[in-house]
């Protein structure tokens, strides 16, 4: 399977990609990351694990509208097909609000508008793959969309910004997903909670006390590891087309060694609510390619 990840460099996505890497099947890793040192060092990681798998990476800073249009192209100009994208990477705690040179706060540009213009322009690539091609939102469950205040200009926190995103990427998948439902060409969009917490780079960033708090909560076996979180992970991005089809428009979770369907909120699932956000990001993205990619689903589901 050729899977782009977005964050493979740290916590969850690299468990994915490193699940990957040490996985009998031959696979393509294709890492999105901001930093060509970081890019290396995670390719030198994971190429000690396997064989036969070719390892890449598109480096995008998230944080820059300019960097994404760059590497879509990027991707577009090397690919003519993926089989799979996980929707990963995101700020997770932060000290203080962070704006982008776009204007935008943080939480919602890397965590999810940046994305969703990513994922918009690597549909046709899914499209295109033997494979059956898919995507995996990674996503919690807590959440609101704060429609006044979306760049949370009033009532910044960080764990608001992490919800709302996560929302966000709900709506945008279930809406994708109705789009799809009713074509040829089918894609499958999968969101997906893990239900522990997962021992990631955010422990290097939290504060002191936060740090002291999960080292005891970690001797509790509140945590499992980027390793585990990966196993967890990888049978979504390798199993079987049909099965994958089957999955697409739920929001799933890993509990009692099974994949588990989890209850969505009417106001994810309402349309009003789908498109509005839509719109919304479409006009954010100042992008008239991305524009003419929404025309053409838009087109189609009309159809
Ligand atoms: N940890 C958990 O228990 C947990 C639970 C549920 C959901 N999540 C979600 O999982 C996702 C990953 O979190 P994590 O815990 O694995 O955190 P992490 O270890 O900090 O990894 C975050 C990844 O995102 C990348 N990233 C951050 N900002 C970026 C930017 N501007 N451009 C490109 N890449 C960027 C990071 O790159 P660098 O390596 O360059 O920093 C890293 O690869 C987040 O969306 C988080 O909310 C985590």
């Amino acid at each position: 399977m050729r899977v782009l990840i977005t964050g493979g460099t740290n916590g969850m996505g690299k468990g994915l990609a490193r699940a990957l890497a040490s996985d009998k099947g031959s696979h393509e890793i294709i890492i999105l990351c901001r930093s060509k040192e970081r890019g290396l060092s995670t390719i030198e990681e994971l190429e000690v694990l396997g064989h036969n798998h070719k390892i890449s990476f598109v480096e995008c800073d998230l944080m820059k509208l300019k960097d994404v249009k760059r590497a879509v192209n990027k991707i577009k100009a090397t690919y003519d097909y993926l089989d799979a994208v996980f929707i990963n990477a995101g700020v997770g705690y932060a000290p203080k609000r962070l704006v982008s040179e776009d204007g935008m706060m943080a939480h919602f540009q890397v965590n999810y508008l940046s994305q969703f213009i990513l994922t918009l322009n690597v549909l046709d690539l899914l499209e295109e793959s033997k494979a059956g091609g898919r995507i995996v939102f990674n996503a919690t469950r807590t959440g609101k969309i704060n429609w006044d205040d979306l760049q949370l200009d009033h009532k910044w926190s960080y764990e608001e910004g992490i919800h709302q995103s996560m929302v966000a990427k709900r709506m945008f998948l279930n809406k994708l997903d109705k789009i799809y439902n009713q074509r040829e060409k089918k894609v499958s969009f999968i969101g997906f909670e893990i239900s522990k917490i997962v021992w990631t780079n955010q422990i290097n960033i939290i504060p002191f006390y936060m740090k002291v708090m999960s080292r005891i909560m970690k001797l509790f076996g509140s945590f499992i590891s980027i390793d585990t979180c990966g196993s967890i992970l990888l049978p979504l991005f390798i199993e079987e087309w049909e099965a994958s089809l089957k999955r697409s428009g739920s929001f799933i979770t890993w509990k009692k060694g099974q994949f588990e369907k989890l209850e969505e909120e009417d106001f994810v699932l309402d349309d009003v609510n789908q498109n509005r956000l839509w719109d919304i990001s479409l006009d954010l993205s100042k992008d008239e390619v991305t524009r003419q990619v929404s025309q053409r689903l838009h087109d189609l589901d009309q159809a």
